[in-house]
């Protein structure tokens, strides 16, 4: 003790009286003229929040000059299923927007309002799902993989993972087709990193692209992990499955010890007729059971004859797949309507609006655009079955969850249980305009340049941690779907932020 000089003391007295009196005014800086209510324990930081929308729509050039309207839902896990639309007996936004000048200097006006309750079915986020019964294959070429516009990583991360950087038990192997070793090594890392279980290795050179894609059934067949799996599915390097639980689930009600082919058609009915072939496209994931994969593995569906062609023919991987087992097995298709080649064109929001729980997604970033992993976001909130759900309010907002967030200014006096036809339609062929008839029932006529409907779409979300997300949407002044014929556009961009909070 007496070796301790008094002024040590004094020194870490200071300290802690500084500490516990500046302290808290540095804590509360964070929070100050935000609004934020009570359970503001949960955000991470409301000024980092806040700063963050900023950055998001800086970066998105959206004007400074807005109008604004935020909510913050809380999410009640006691709804006995899914239903196609949840009716909410409350505003959405019952002081409507706010012109609001997103500044360096001003926070947004985040959280105004009481919190909104919604009620959810049971919360499987990703961090719940065991997904080691499930094998995918992929091949594609390193370009893409590698591609800014392209890379799938962050979709895979979204369903390969628990969300925090761990697999969830599902393998990858990743054929690369004319890539160096160190573009495989590269390949390897990268998904490693990302969490994600995976073997990436170079396809086989003397083989063509529906030579490689019936390929993957042997390396899938053949990985050393085969005695853990129970299926074994064939993907795109653009396929998305938005809700792990619930394809879990769905494949699971198929005896694995026995032989299936799981998979869907396209929407095309037109290309229904033409390929001749009841026959799982693949974009959507086609799954096959380990009697399948066994099988398909043994025979000679890569024969070719003296001319260099495939015997089975088959100009495509899924279709050569198809016909092996058409001539060699007994094996059919088991259609699963509920997994999606989307051979659609267009603005898909009449799909995405439809409140439909989709198994799996595709040709999100070629035939039409969407970013799965921030539409998929909210599943780290309100679980799987809450990505695309729908929500309906009395002032005439409906939230399709992670895609938009639609006003009817003159009232919701349709049937919202019809698929508005957003889409292009193909005109050329009478045959195609059945097409979304049995895909996706009856059409509802669009309601672009109506002036019934004003949208806003996901712009980007964000998980804060805790079950909590937060989801930005943008309506541009200048998008001609929102006004009528002549009527002049509305003057300043719109943005949404909805909070997302267990
Ligand atoms: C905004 O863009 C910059 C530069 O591309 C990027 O580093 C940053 O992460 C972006 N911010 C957000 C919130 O997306
Ligand atoms: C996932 O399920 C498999 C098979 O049922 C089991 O062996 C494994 O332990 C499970 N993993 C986790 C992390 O629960
Ligand atoms: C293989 O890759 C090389 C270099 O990236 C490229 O020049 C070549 O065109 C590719 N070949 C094929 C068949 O894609
Ligand atoms: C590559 O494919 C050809 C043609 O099917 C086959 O003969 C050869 O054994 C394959 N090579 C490997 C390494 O699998
Ligand atoms: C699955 O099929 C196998 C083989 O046909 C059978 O032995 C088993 O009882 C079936 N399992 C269930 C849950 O029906
Ligand atoms: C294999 O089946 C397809 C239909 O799936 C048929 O068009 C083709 O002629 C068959 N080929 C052989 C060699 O039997």
């Amino acid at each position: 003790m007496a070796r301790t000089p008094l002024h040590r003391y004094l020194g870490l007295t200071l300290l802690l009286v500084f500490c516990w009196y500046v302290g808290p005014s540095l804590r509360n800086r964070g929070a100050s003229g935000s609004g934020l209510g009570s359970g503001s324990g949960r955000y991470s930081s409301n000024l980092d929040q806040s700063n963050w929308i900023k950055e998001v729509l800086a970066n998105n050039s959206i004007e400074t000059e807005v109008s604004f309207a935020s909510r913050t839902l809380k999410y009640i896990p006691d709804a006995k299923e899914r239903l196609s639309m949840t009716e909410v007996n409350q505003n959405l936004f019952p002081d409507g927007f706010a012109d609001v000048h997103v500044g360096s200097d001003s926070p947004i006006p985040l959280h105004s309002g009481s919190t909104l309750k919604v009620h959810v079915n049971k919360v499987l986020r990703p961090d719940a799902v065991n997904a080691s019964s499930l094998i995918f294959g992929v091949s594609t070429t390193f370009g893409r993989f590698d591609g800014k516009k392209t890379t799938p990583i962050k979709e895979w991360a979204r369903w390969l993972t628990d969300g925090r950087g761990n697999s969830n038990g599902a393998g990858l192997v990743l054929a690369l087709f004319n890539s160096s070793d160190a573009e495989i090594n590269q390949a390897q890392e990268r998904l490693t990193t990302a969490g994600i279980s995976a073997r990436v290795l170079a396809s086989n050179k003397t083989l063509d692209m529906p030579g490689r894609y019936v390929d993957l059934v042997q390396l899938l067949w053949n990985d050393p992990s085969r005695a853990e799996r129970k299926y074994f599915a064939l993907i795109d390097d653009d396929t998305f499955f938005p809700n792990m639980p619930d394809l879990l689930d769905t494949l699971h009600t198929h005896n694995s010890s026995k032989p299936y082919y799981i998979g869907t058609i396209t929407e095309r009915t037109d290309w229904i007729i033409r390929d001749h072939t009841p026959m799982a496209y693949g974009g959507g994931g086609i799954f096959l059971t380990p009697p399948v994969a066994s099988t398909i593995s043994e025979l000679p569906c890569l024969e070719k004859d003296s001319e260099g062609d495939y015997v089975l023919g088959g100009d495509q991987g899924d279709k050569l797949l198809y016909n092996c087992l058409h001539n060699y097995t007994e094996i059919t298709l088991t259609y699963e309507p509920r997994l999606n080649q989307e051979d659609g064109f267009g603005d898909p929001s009449g799909l995405y609006e439809s409140g439909r729980s989709f198994l799996s997604m595709h040709h999100y970033k070629s035939w039409h655009h969407l970013e799965p992993d921030k539409m998929h976001a909210v599943a780290s909130a309100c679980g799987g079955d809450c990505v695309l759900q729908r929500f309906q309010f009395n002032d005439n907002f409906i939230i399709s969850n992670g895609w938009s967030v639609a006003q009817y200014p003159h009232g919701i006096d349709f049937d919202t249980a019809i698929v508005e036809g957003t889409f292009e339609l193909p005109n050329t062929d009478q045959l195609a305009d059945v097409l979304h008839l049995y895909a996706y029932g009856a059409l509802r006529k669009s309601l672009s340049k109506t002036g019934r409907k004003k949208g806003w779409d996901l712009l980007d979300a964000r998980e804060e941690g805790s079950g909590v997300v937060t989801q930005v949407y943008i309506k541009r002044r200048g998008d001609e779907r929102w006004s009528r014929e002549g009527e002049a556009a509305y003057e300043r961009d719109g943005v949404i932020v909805l909070t997302w909070i267990p």
